[in-house]
């Protein structure tokens, strides 16, 4: 199964990649993540992104493409994966055109995650993570048990850089002028779905599932 998730910052992308992952048995191939790691390790990637990952604005696509390249091309996504935040602009979809040609694969399908832009607003301001085991807590919506400490790891938990009011309005703003193009980029070649994001989030897994289901036969 090769899978995008396309939608909007704390739309749920991680949440839900993470659990199709599961699912489909398939690695979850989130490029935030990734940038992130590359900024807490300090390698040449993660310091070049760091200001305008912070900032809240795109990284460039040809570094991004070749990112994407390699990691595609490495064995445990030769069975499929779900890409999470990859792509984000239409040269970016034009390039994993190139690189799946390349590999001979398709993409199944591209599920596009629906949630109104005041929620996600709630949603992001309220979002805490580990960084120790990666672990993504809500304070209303998925509280830890103790206050501040991961439930998987016991790891004190933090905010993001960029989850502050003011640089989620950016990146929203950069979604809505990068990233929704891919929406009919992809409608017109057979393989979006539109899943109402609103729901519990294993409500959401099951209308994902119910959707690939329908468009994968
Ligand atoms: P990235 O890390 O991808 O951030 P994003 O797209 O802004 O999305 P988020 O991770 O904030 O939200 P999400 O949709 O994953 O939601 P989540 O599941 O966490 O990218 C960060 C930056 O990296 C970019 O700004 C850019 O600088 C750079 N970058 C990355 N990819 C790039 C690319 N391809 N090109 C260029 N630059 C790139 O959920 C959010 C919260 O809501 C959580 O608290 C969660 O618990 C909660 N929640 C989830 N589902 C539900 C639900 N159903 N009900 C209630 N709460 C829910
Ligand atoms: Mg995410």
């Amino acid at each position: 199964m090769r899978l995008v998730i396309l939608g909007a910052p704390g739309s749920g992308k991680g949440t839900q990649g993470e659990l199709l992952g599961k699912r489909y048995g398939i690695p979850q191939i989130a490029t935030g993540d990734i940038l992130r790691a590359g900024m807490a390790a300090g390698t040449p990637l993660g310091t070049g992104a760091r200001d305008l990952v912070n900032e809240g604005s795109l990284v460039q696509d040809d570094v991004m493409l070749e990112l994407i390249d390699r990691r595609l091309g490495r064995a445990d996504a030769a069975k499929g994966f779900v890409l999470d935040g990859f792509p984000r602009s239409i040269p970016q979809a034009e390039g994993l055109e190139r690189i799946l040609k390349k590999l001979g694969a398709k993409l199944d399908a591209v599920i596009k995650l629906d949630v109104p832009k005041r929620v996600l607003i709630e949603r992001l301001t309220e979002r805490t993570s580990c960084p120790g085991c990666g672990s993504v807590y809500n304070l209303s919506s998925n509280p830890p048990v103790a206050a501040g400490r991961c439930d998987r790891c016991g790891g004190g938990l933090v905010s993001r850089v960029d989850d502050t009011e003011e640089t989620v309005r950016k990146r929203l703003n950069v979604y809505q002028a990068s990233t929704t193009p891919l929406i009919d980029f992809y409608d017109s070649r057979g393989l979006l779905l539109i899943v109402h994001g609103l729901g519990t989030i294993p409500e959401v897994t099951a209308e994902i599932e119910k959707g690939i289901r329908g468009l994968v036969r």
